[in-house]
């Protein structure tokens, strides 16, 4: 494969990406659930779909050989060696309530990208069509807003860290989930739960959050704003050095990073609820 063109990748992303937000700013008063997936609070909307079958269109168009992997429609596997990872509307249960907190993600990986260890994310892109804000990165590139660098936060004192989450769609990781941000709240400045995972990452990159966590992220909700929070300094990994994906993200600026790491880790929010006694953490962070 000969070397890929960076800033073409880009900005093909960034221009399929604010095709579909046209087509989602379009929204109609009433949003009605087409289908649900793993349960019945994980939706589908019919504008997920024809926004997905969009951007599939836009891509294919233009970079027949690539694959695609998108949230909805699943993977369609190209010959170049490059695979566009789509996530059509993160945020669908905002996008269903009307809440302004969804975003079209664009990102392009060269390897296998349903393996967390097995493909770099070379380009990407997280566009808020409500907003019109636009978040893009490339592998070593740097991280922008609008076109304008940007930087994490970088030494916020855990205490002081303004900490977002999700919690998936099952019930039982709901869980845990909730045990183990009962156990981080005391212990940070807040907690936020957007509801959008590329808008978390993308928060987090241009320092309007401190630091994000999550287990059974979709390689779509991740890879691009996972660049564009590492492109502006962020720390992203999975427990104990492994790599981030469907079994935990942490992403934080360096510093907090660790002292999360810390915390989280006999937490262990990459497991479920079922196989898991969470252990007490006191206040000093001793266990009970
Ligand atoms: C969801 C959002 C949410 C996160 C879930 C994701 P979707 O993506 O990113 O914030 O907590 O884990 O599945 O379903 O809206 O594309």
């Amino acid at each position: 494969m000969s070397e890929p063109d960076l800033a073409a990748l880009v900005e093909l992303a960034e221009r399929v990406a604010r095709q579909a937000g046209e087509l989602v700013r379009t929204r109609p008063d009433t949003v009605d659930v087409a289908s649900t997936k793993s349960s019945p609070t994980d939706i589908v909307t019919a504008m997920d779909t024809a926004s997905e079958a969009l951007l599939r269109k836009a891509i294919h168009h233009e970079r027949p050989d690539d694959g695609i992997l998108g949230e909805e429609g699943g993977q369609a596997k190209g010959v170049s060696g490059l695979t566009w990872v789509v996530d059509p509307i993160d945020g669908t249960v905002n996008y269903l309530y009307g809440i302004p907190a969804y975003a079209i993600s664009v990102a392009v990986v060269t390897g296998d990208p349903l393996d967390p260890s097995g493909h770099q994310v070379l380009a990407g892109c997280v566009h808020n069509p409500l907003s019109g804000e636009t978040w893009t990165a490339t592998s070593g590139g740097g991280a922008f807003l609008d076109g304008r660098p940007i930087r994490v936060n970088r030494n916020v004192p855990l205490d002081r860290a303004l900490v977002a989450t999700g919690f998936g769609y099952d019930a039982g990781r709901r869980r845990h989930a909730a045990e183990v941000v009962a156990k981080v709240l005391p212990r940070v400045r807040d907690i936020r739960r957007i509801g959008s995972a590329a808008l978390d990452l993308s928060a987090l990159a241009c320092g309007r959050l401190d630091a994000y966590y999550e287990r059974g992220l979709g390689a779509w909700d991740l890879a691009a704003g996972g660049l564009i929070a590492r492109e502006a300094g962020a720390l992203v990994g999975g427990l104990a050095g492994r790599p981030p994906g469907p079994e935990l993200v942490v992403a934080a600026g360096p510093g907090l990073y660790e002292d999360l790491q810390e915390l989280l880790g006999p937490l262990r929010p990459d497991r479920d609820g079922e196989a898991t006694e969470v252990s007490e953490v006191s206040e000093d962070g001793a266990h009970d």
